[in-house]
């Protein structure tokens, strides 16, 4: 009889300390938000939802979008919430798809506030998944979720720009803002990013690029492009919901899409997508 190891904190199939639920509570289909209060913004997009609740930043709801069973949770900001929520779901779910739908600081002047970005690999300024991965090991997002995140923006008319994403650990100094009353050691971080080709700065992607893909799951992450670093501009109001919808609605049309995927690799047997099954 295997004796249970008493230092996994994380216990398979119990209600999770931090998300606060349980197994069969989820879907196998998950769209990742930071900011809390998003989570029943994008709960209304749903047909139907089957439950929904909070405990501190992690608000989830699981429901049917299209006919898919689907959950929102919610990760709080940075990468070590995204840690926290990475390890809990994959505690209480079979083989779960994520989706992290966020907003970010756009480093390209062509991106306009509320055009979307898509990942497709992030660089790890943070130093959550050091302690997982060796230095220099990539975040790179799985390829199906990439390709079905392109379709849906396509699909749906959102804008949308492809590339690298640089995952600070920090909103501030971390991402080169320059804050009154402290000095910052890279002010010239922005453009040294931007020389590099790097799309946008946001705080949670590499980490669950990194840690879904260490656990055989998929992730890809989609960002609304709240700043425009190289003006300086901030969207605001109507503008600021408008983005979020952008960034939202990409993500849920993005999970029907690779579910899709699913169906169509079960039909021929096959383990990857490729074109040649269709989308
Ligand atoms: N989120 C970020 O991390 N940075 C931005 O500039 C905007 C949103």
């Amino acid at each position: 009889m295997p004796t249970a190891d008493r230092r996994i904190a994380v216990p398979e199939g119990e209600r999770q300390y931090h998300i606060g639920l349980g197994p069969g509570e989820l879907a196998e289909y998950i769209l990742l938000p930071g900011d809390p209060e998003r989570t029943a913004r994008i709960a209304a997009l749903l047909d139907d939802v089957e439950g929904s609740q909070q405990h501190r930043e992690f608000a989830s709801a699981t429901g049917t979008y299209k006919g898919l069973r689907v959950s929102i949770v919610s990760t709080g900001i940075g990468t070590d919430n995204v840690e926290i929520v990475v390890a809990e779901i994959l505690a209480i779910t079979e083989h779960p798809t994520f989706i992290r739908v966020g907003s970010c600081g756009a480093l390209r002047p062509e991106m306009a506030l509320g055009d979307v970005a898509i990942t497709t690999g992030a660089v790890r300024l943070e130093t959550t998944t050091s302690w997982f991965v060796s230095d220099g090991y990539p975040a790179v997002a799985d390829y199906e979720a990439v390709i079905a995140l392109i379709e849906a923006a396509e699909r749906l008319g959102v804008p949308y720009h492809l590339g690298i994403t640089a995952t600070a650990p920090g909103f501030y100094g971390a991402q080169g803002r320059p804050i009154p009353h402290l000095p910052i050691r890279y002010p010239d971080l922005a453009e040294d990013m931007a020389r590099q080709r790097v799309m946008n700065f946001e705080m949670e992607a590499s980490a669950l690029l990194v840690l879904a893909g260490l656990a055989g799951c998929r992730a890809g992450v989609v960002c609304a492009v709240f700043a425009q670093r190289t003006t300086g501009d901030f969207v605001t109001g109507a503008a600021k919901d408008a983005a979020e919808r952008n960034g939202v609605v990409t993500g849920l049309e993005g999970l029907r899409i690779l579910a899709d995927m699913d169906r169509r690799k079960a039909a021929a047997a096959a383990d990857r997508w490729r074109p040649s099954l269709g989308i």
